[in-house]
């Protein structure tokens, strides 16, 4: 199999240029530089590298560099925007500043000539963002396009298979940007396009048979989807050495414990203990009202229900993580506002008593991990799922969490889903459902009058969950939502829908 490294400086299209290279069926890894040496991209066979964009400029004492002798690897290699003013800096070229004049957006692409530019018209729009630029190529460097302001857009030594490009060939804004990575892929570095998504998974079974073999392997369950999808991996690499821990704690969806229970142990005889914490983790949540101290309480629990889980079982070589590639990008971004204190299985503890972690899914996007989940046979309702927050329900009850409210979240969560996948709108929200507040009001039923709990609804439209509208849901839609809660779930009288989007709001209420 042919594969690509995107080594990684920093900047952030990194996933994007992989996903790209992917799309074209060939096998694309993304590594950081300061975690490969060139000694090992030469043991690795890479076809191709390609030096990704950053922030940094390459005079900066604090950018990120990397050895020269990548040069003499005899592998081709195509630099993209601060890779691009890399691979110049080290083949000897200059770079300067143009501070008053960053080039920003979409900008006309002149072509004069070269292989990456083969069945691209001369004139097209690419996708600009620099301030630096290279003003003299490095000696053996031709210059392939410019742009109105730029006077080194590309550049290319053809007998030492150097390439770069100063604008982003990988997103969308980039009229020809995939014709240009095909000509790199296919015709600079030769690639077959023989990877599929399905070759990920058999070959990953085939490697985790040998790596895992006779080893006892403990991997965390909650029934999403990556590390549903890892179960499967797994087992059908180790069968029964993989032994998948699920921690109910009480605060899922109606039915949803049994259901992940049914699933991995009836229909794919995956080895699964299921931990009914829910009296534990209630216990722990009494008399507790701040978010934050909920959210961690949790965490802390499930951490502490695992342990003992794991110490129970005793004597386990690895941990196994459904850790995915925008995790590894999330946990690595500086140091942001915590917003949320985000809970999943990820993050484990060290002190489990495992010797090493394997995370087959690290280098994958959530539609990739979707495209296996779907080859190994998960349900499609799993596959395509929307997110569930690794505290529950607990981020959707305000207040202190009762026996009675979670019986009502859970409720009125199930007639959401049952009517908006009835009227096609689970294909319009990307994230759905019911918040039981902690406000209580005066209604009428019958000739009695009530004093029950005000649900809100919650409907977003997002691609990324970083920002989100809420979903417009037509009106008799939630009238007939509103009249089935009321009527159903007891303890409720008055439904409210939430017309926040995100920001100033949060997805989630807590
Ligand atoms: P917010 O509320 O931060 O939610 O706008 C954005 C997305 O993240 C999900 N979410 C979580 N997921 N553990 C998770 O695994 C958590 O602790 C958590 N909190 C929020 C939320 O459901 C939405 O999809």
């Amino acid at each position: 199999m042919d594969k690509i490294l995107v080594l990684d400086f920093g900047g952030q299209y990194n996933q994007l240029i992989a996903r790209r290279v992917r799309s074209l069926n060939v096998y694309a890894e993304i590594k950081s530089f300061e975690g490969i040496t060139p000694n090992e991209i030469k043991e690795n066979n890479y076809k191709g590298i390609i030096f990704t964009g950053g922030p940094n400029s390459v005079y900066d004492p604090s950018s990120p560099h990397y050895s020269k002798d990548i040069l003499d690897l005899n592998i081709p290699i195509l630099g993209i925007c601060y890779g691009d003013q890399l691979l110049a800096f080290m083949s000897g070229g200059k770079i300067v500043s143009a501070k008053n004049n960053s080039e920003y957006g979409k900008t006309e692409l002149i072509i004069k000539e070269g292989t990456l530019f083969e069945g691209v018209p001369s004139n097209s729009v690419c996708w600009m963002s620099h301030t630096d630029y290279i003003k003299d190529v490095p000696e053996g460097f031709k210059i392939t396009a410019i742009t109105k302001s730029c006077p080194c857009a590309a550049m290319e030594n053809v007998n030492r298979n150097l390439y770069g490009v100063q604008f982003h060939p990988e997103v969308t804004h980039t009229e020809y940007g995939m014709k240009i990575l095909s000509n790199f892929i296919f015709k600079v570095c030769k690639c077959h396009a023989d990877w599929k998504m399905d070759d990920f998974a058999k070959s990953s079974i085939e490697k985790y048979k040998v790596e895992l073999k006779d080893k006892k392997v403990l991997l965390a369950l909650s029934g999403g989807l990556d590390s549903s999808v890892v179960a499967l991996l797994l087992h059908k690499a180790i069968g029964k050495n993989l032994i998948c821990v699920f921690v109910d704690h009480g605060l899922l969806r109606k039915n949803e414990g049994d259901y992940v229970e049914q699933i991995f142990k009836n229909k794919f005889d995956v080895n699964l203990i299921r931990v009914n914490a829910k009296e534990r983790f209630l216990a722990k949540l009494k008399g507790v009202t701040e978010p934050e101290t909920k959210r961690k309480i949790i965490g802390k629990e499930f951490i502490e229900v695992f342990k003992q889980e794991a110490k129970k079982i005793g004597n386990i070589d690895v941990l196994s993580q459904g850790t995915i590639y925008p995790d590894v990008i999330e946990s690595g971004k500086g140091k942001s506002a915590v917003i949320k204190s985000h809970h999943n299985v990820g993050g484990l503890p060290k002190d489990i008593g495992f010797k090493s972690i394997v995370e087959p899914l690290r280098d994958l996007f959530k539609d990739e991990v979707r495209a296996i989940g779907l080859e190994l046979g998960l349900p499609e309702e799993l596959v395509y799922r929307q997110p569930f927050p690794g505290p529950g329900l607990a981020v959707r009850i305000i207040g202190e969490i009762t026996e009675d409210k979670i019986r009502i979240a859970q409720d009125s969560d199930y007639i959401l889903r049952e009517e908006f996948k009835k009227n096609g709108l689970d294909k319009v929200a990307n994230q759905y459902f019911t918040v039981v507040t902690d406000t209580k009001s005066v209604g009428v039923m019958g000739d009695a009058r009530t004093y029950g709990h005000t649900l809100a609804i919650r409907a977003v439209t997002t691609d990324d969950f970083m920002t989100a509208t809420w979903t417009r849901v037509p009106f008799e839609i939630l009238e007939h939502i509103s009249s089935r809660i009321t009527n159903e779930v007891k303890g409720v009288n008055r439904i409210t829908y939430d017309i926040t989007s995100k920001p100033p709001a949060t997805v989630e209420w807590e």
